[in-house]
Parts: C-alpha cells; sequence; structure tokens
C-alpha cells in the first residue's frame, strides 16, 4: 500500500483521465439510470427557466441527458477541475455550457445565487474526509434562495462481490482488498454516511435521504465490468502518484483486472454497493 512517506495534495484525485475511463464512466452512467430511474429526484419540480450545475460533471452524460428532459429555455452548465474527460460534442447544444473549477474553492461571485438546482455525482474516489464539508457549502453559495442540492455517491470501500455458489473467486478478492486499502490509506473514507449530517450542519432544510442497493441483474454484466475497471483505473492512478506496496508496474494492475474478469467469467458472483441519493433546499 501507499508508502507512508508520501502524502495527498487536497483533492487529489485516485481515477485516470483517458478514453477508457471515458467509457467506463458513459457505461456506469446507465448502470446508475437502471437503478435509479430518475435523473432529478421525483422532489424536484422543474419549470421552463432554470438554471441547472452539474459539479464534477466527468464527460457531462448527466447534462446530456437532463437536457432531453427539459426546454431550451433552461441553461445547463457542467463544472469539473479537469475537461479531459468532458464530451466536446455538447459544446454544441446551445443549452449546455462547461467551466473549469475545482469545487475545494469558492465559485466566482458572477454565479453566486443563481442556480436554482445543483447536482454532483461520484466524487467519493476525489474528496478526503475534511474536503466534504467545504465543498457542500461551496455548492450551497451557487444556489438561489429555495434552489435543491442533490448529491448522489457511493461508498467504494463498502462495494461487496456476492457468490452465490460459494466457489470464492481468488482474483476479485485480492484486487478488492487492495483497492480499498489504497483507498483509505490515500484519506478517500467513505463519508458519503456522513453527507445527510453535512446538508444539515451547512444549514440546508427539507434533507431526506434514498439508499438503494446496486445489484440488478439485468445490468448486472456492465456493473462488473464498471467495478473491474474501477479498480484497474483507481490502482494505476494511485501508482502513478505514489509508490504502492506490492505493485511493481502498470502491467500487473491490468493482470489483476484480467485475472477478476476471468473470475466473473468462471463462477456466478457480482459486484454489489449501496447508493446514497442526499437531497437537500437553501432557506427561503
Ligand atoms: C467519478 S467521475 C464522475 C463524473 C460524473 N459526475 C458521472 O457521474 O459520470 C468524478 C469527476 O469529478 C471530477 N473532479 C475530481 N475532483 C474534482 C474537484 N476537486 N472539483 C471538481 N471536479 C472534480 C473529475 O475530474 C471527474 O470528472
Amino acid at each position: 500500500m501507499p508508502d507512508t512517506t508520501t502524502t495527498t495534495s487536497p483533492g487529489e484525485y485516485l481515477l485516470i483521465r483517458n478514453a477508457a475511463e471515458k467509457e467506463r464512466l458513459e457505461m456506469q452512467f446507465q448502470v446508475w439510470q437502471a437503478h435509479l430511474g430518475y435523473l432529478l429526484h421525483p422532489t424536484i419540480k422543474t419549470h421552463e427557466h432554470m438554471r441547472i450545475a452539474d459539479v464534477g460533471t466527468g464527460t457531462g452524460a448527466w447534462l446530456r441527458e437532463v437536457a432531453k428532459t427539459l426546454p431550451e429555455t433552461c441553461q445547463l452548465d457542467g463544472f469539473d477541475v479537469s475537461d479531459a474527460l468532458f464530451d466536446g460534442r455538447l459544446s454544441q447544444v446551445q443549452n449546455i455550457s462547461f467551466r473549469l473549477h475545482n469545487i475545494l474553492r469558492p465559485f466566482p461571485e458572477d454565479l453566486v445565487g443563481k442556480y436554482d438546482i445543483v447536482n454532483v455525482r461520484l466524487l467519493a474516489v476525489a474528496l478526503s474526509s475534511d474536503e466534504w464539508v467545504p465543498a457542500v457549502r461551496n455548492l450551497i453559495a451557487l444556489l438561489k434562495p429555495g434552489g435543491r442540492l442533490q448529491w448522489s455517491d457511493c461508498a467504494p470501500q463498502e462495494g461487496v462481490i456476492k457468490t452465490p455458489s460459494g466457489v470464492t473467486p481468488v482474483h476479485t478478492k485480492r484486487m478488492m482488498e487492495m483497492f480499498h486499502k489504497m483507498l483509505a490509506a490515500l484519506g478517500k473514507t467513505p463519508e458519503v454516511h456522513r453527507l445527510l449530517d453535512i446538508f444539515q450542519q451547512c444549514g440546508l432544510v427539507s434533507c431526506e435521504e434514498e439508499i438503494l442497493t446496486f445489484e440488478k441483474p439485468k445490468v448486472r454484466d456492465d456493473l462488473n465490468l464498471t467495478i473491474a475497471n474501477v479498480m484497474a483505473h483507481g490502482l494505476a492512478a494511485a501508482f502513478e502518484l505514489h509508490k504502492l506496496e506490492g505493485i511493481q508496474s502498470e502491467q500487473q494492475i491490468t493482470e489483476m483486472r484480467d485475472g477478476v474478469l476471468d473470475d466473473l467469467r468462471t463462477t456466478d458472483c457480482f459486484f454489489s454497493y449501496d447508493v446514497h441519493v442526499v437531497l437537500g433546499q437553501k432557506p427561503l
């Protein structure tokens, strides 16, 4: 695991940003939609002149799909600390924009108090335990009074492998253990459990949380592949940034991932994890 002499920097992102990760994010987006069934929680009301932000937008898949459900009079703005994953084709869509921004820094004055809805999905491997509160405060600043914050995330360390046949998927167990240890050692603790409290503590009202277990058989193969790849992409990013005990090369990570795919093919094991959707409203 990480050499104890290495330290993480604020907001250090433990995933790679390349074509393979773009593809993984798109597949993961479809898996999430198959489980959630909505882009905006059904309690969030929409109207014709909304301004919506998606922070940590990645490829922009969420914005792309939300745009299809709302009139063009709604403005949809994506923010990310990097533009490496963003799908450039979305820049052609008239009411979608993209801006570089780090969630850990206050947003520019011209954006403060301008948004009806702020959405966040999956920042668990980006934020260390002490970074969730400042991130939520920065997001709240974007909202108009009465605006809604929707944050959906998971605790990667708590993902499990289920083995109905009782056959032990040895490669998968080993890689999961390595991935979980790496995240914990680099400070990416599972803060999603505290998110509802953080929303309340930061002054949001009408807060609620929905927890769903992701393991639907109809998207199981895709979910399995996204998890095998997230472990490989996470370990590759951590290996590039830090020394990792027990890992000497990226090739070794690729071989571990192939071992997981082999387990998935030869046993009836599958991955499962819980997703938390946390909602809050800025007081009027
Ligand atoms: C796991 S991806 C999720 C992308 C997208 N929300 C989705 O659900 O497909 C996390 C995204 O957050 C971005 N990110 C990481 N750290 C960030 C930060 N400090 N501020 C803003 N975005 C960040 C990454 O660049 C990446 O695009």
